[in-house]
């Protein structure tokens, strides 16, 4: 079991995520109200944008990423514990992106957000397998409302360019950790 203070801190690497990855520049879009237990798509598409500006033809989260292809072999001992063709022994093409949390093209590489890594393999047959994964511990958020309730906390404050804290310490304390 994890520790409140352990728990916390990956909260908080969630919360300080956006303000890390945030350009100056936004477009303000408005985001439309979430019911507390449900949100729709475009809802949180608007949030994304609303906070990080709309930036055509690219992903609305993780949006720096570069690319790499090359070989997954999976180690045949997990064959006992999964039937899937990935611990097969065998070499399976993969592409990867590895990526920052956030919607900020301009986003530093030092940046304190979540790093992600995203693979498709290129099964045999021509199916192809998709993951995602993050490095943080806990994901920070409870469900898609509270996820972008987070995101719309961290729109820019017009007159500094940058999150208000508050809002960001108002986010946290509506959204408890167990
Ligand atoms: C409410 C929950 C979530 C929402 C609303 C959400 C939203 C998004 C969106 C909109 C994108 C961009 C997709 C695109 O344009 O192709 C994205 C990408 C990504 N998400 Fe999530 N996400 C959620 C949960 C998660 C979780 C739980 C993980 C990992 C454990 C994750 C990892 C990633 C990664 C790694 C990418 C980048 C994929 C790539 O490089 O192509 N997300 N997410």
């Amino acid at each position: 079991m994890q520790s409140q203070s352990f728990r916390r801190r990956a909260r908080l690497t969630f919360v300080a995520f956006a303000s890390a990855s945030l350009s100056a520049s936004t477009l303000g879009l408005a985001a439309a109200p979430a019911a507390s237990s449900d949100v729709t798509a475009p809802q949180m598409i608007d949030a994304f944008e609303g906070t990080f500006g709309a930036h055509a033809g690219q992903r609305r989260n993780h949006i720096k990423g570069t690319c790499a292809a090359g070989e997954f072999v999976g180690t045949k001992d997990a064959a006992a514990l999964s039937r899937s063709v990935l611990f097969s022994g065998k070499a399976i093409p993969v592409v990867a992106r590895f990526s920052l949390g956030g919607g900020s093209p301009e986003v530093p590489d030092a940046a304190p957000a979540p790093r992600g890594m995203a693979l498709e393999f290129h099964l045999p047959g021509g199916g192809l397998q998709h993951i995602t994964m993050i490095n943080v511990p806990i994901f920070g958020a409870s469900s898609p409302a509270s996820f972008r309730a987070a995101i719309v906390a961290a729109k820019p404050d017009p007159t500094t360019g940058k999150p208000d804290p508050k809002k960001l310490m108002a986010y946290a304390a509506s959204h408890p950790t167990r």
